[in-house]
């Protein structure tokens, strides 16, 4: 059957990377230009100060969160604030034990290893990543049978940074070996609105306050979105508006591109629509609700819900996920008495 909407990946509001995001100069190079997440910015930054101070390599670091908050970037920084070199790497992209060996005693010391979707690690990658992070100490097998035989060597200290949207999913063995772990949280509005501004002044924009304003709040407090809208209002301005983004302008483009005042897209839509409508508000367990959207469980568990839920739309309850009185109101829809009962126990009151 044909999807109803475009793929996930596809839609504009989706925090992934999409390949017109590649936009380097709009990515912070320090620490003091990243904006929000303030106790991520504080522990890290009295964490590299200490290290350089000592002259050790900082501690390893796992960060995660939803797509497009800024793990990647922040791995680029802590590299850049270290000045030590940093290489690339993906858990899928490292296959087998030989492979992270490769990697490992081919770093320099000090530098910075970036494993972006470190939950993707296969178990004997992992193993070896082990004593490596402990003890800069590289143990593995080679060969099979009686002719394996163990290989040990000593490698160059260094940072491994993990990236995951899936935290849960770390094994609890690689997960402790982490000496600092930091959550990224959807932005505050006030920090969007500074990543507008900055973003909107690389871009040599011409832009009003109210435009910017319009922009920020409709981006879901995700910096990457913030300026995928940027650039497409900038596009609609140039052709339709004298190039100017004023508040109107910024209000008909987003309006156009079926973005609403709190950043919802038609698939937001479409899944509280369909937990009202199809399932009464719910309860509705989320295969039944996945299937009923023509979607898969993780891309609906991952992508489309953790904002949802930010915004107090969407609950996930023990019997499932249930539309809250807010998702009702923001659809203009009238609140069934029986379903504020049945919210009412189900969030424990
Ligand atoms: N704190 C910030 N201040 C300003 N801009 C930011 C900030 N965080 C992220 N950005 C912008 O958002 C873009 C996306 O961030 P980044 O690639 O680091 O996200 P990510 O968390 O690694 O996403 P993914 O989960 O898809 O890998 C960056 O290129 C940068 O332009
Ligand atoms: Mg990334």
């Amino acid at each position: 059957m044909q999807s109803v909407e475009d793929d996930s990946e596809e839609r504009l509001v989706s925090g992934h990377a999409q390949p017109d995001d590649q936009d380097l100069t709009l990515r912070p190079r320090r620490l003091d230009d990243f904006v929000g997440q303030p106790h991520v910015k504080e522990n890290l930054s009295i964490g590299i100060q200490a290290a350089r101070m000592r002259g050790d390599p900082l501690d390893h670091v796992v960060v995660y969160g939803p797509p497009g908050l800024g793990k990647t970037t922040l791995g680029h920084i802590i590299a850049q604030e270290m000045e030590v070199e940093i290489r690339v790497t993906s858990g899928p992209a490292i296959e087998r034990a030989g492979d992270i060996a490769a990697i490992l005693t081919g770093l320099q010391p000090g530098s910075v290893l970036f494993i972006d979707e470190i939950h993707r690690l296969p178990r004997m990658v992992e193993e070896v990543l082990y004593s490596a992070m402990e003890d800069f100490f590289l143990s593995w097998m080679v060969g099979k049978g009686l002719a394996a035989r163990s290989v040990n060597l000593r490698i160059n200290p260094f940072t491994l940074v993990g990236a995951t949207t899936r935290f849960s999913l770390l094994s609890a063995p690689l997960r402790d070996r982490f000496g600092s772990v930091f959550r990224l949280d959807y932005y505050q509005p006030e920090d969007m609105r500074l990543i507008v501004e900055r973003s909107a002044k690389i871009m040599e924009m011409e832009a009003e306050e109210e435009g910017l304003d319009e922009i920020a709040h409709r981006s879901r407090g995700t910096p990457r979105i913030a300026n995928r809208l940027l650039k497409r209002t900038r596009d609609y301005a140039l052709v339709m508006a004298d190039n100017r983004v004023t508040g109107p302008v910024a209000r008909d483009a987003l309006d156009r591109l079926q973005v609403d005042e709190r950043g919802l897209d038609q698939s937001d839509h479409r899944l509280l629509s369909s937990i009202i409508n199809k399932f009464d508000g719910g309860p509705v367990g989320l295969e039944t609700l996945a299937a009923s959207m023509n979607e898969d469980t993780g891309t609906v568990m991952d992508v489309w819900e953790p904002y949802l839920i930010q915004l107090g739309f969407l609950d996930r309850t023990p019997r499932g996920r249930v539309a809250t009185r807010l998702a009702y109101e923001y659809l203009g829809l009238p609140v069934q008495p029986h379903q504020r009962l049945d919210q009412a126990r189900l969030s424990g009151f």
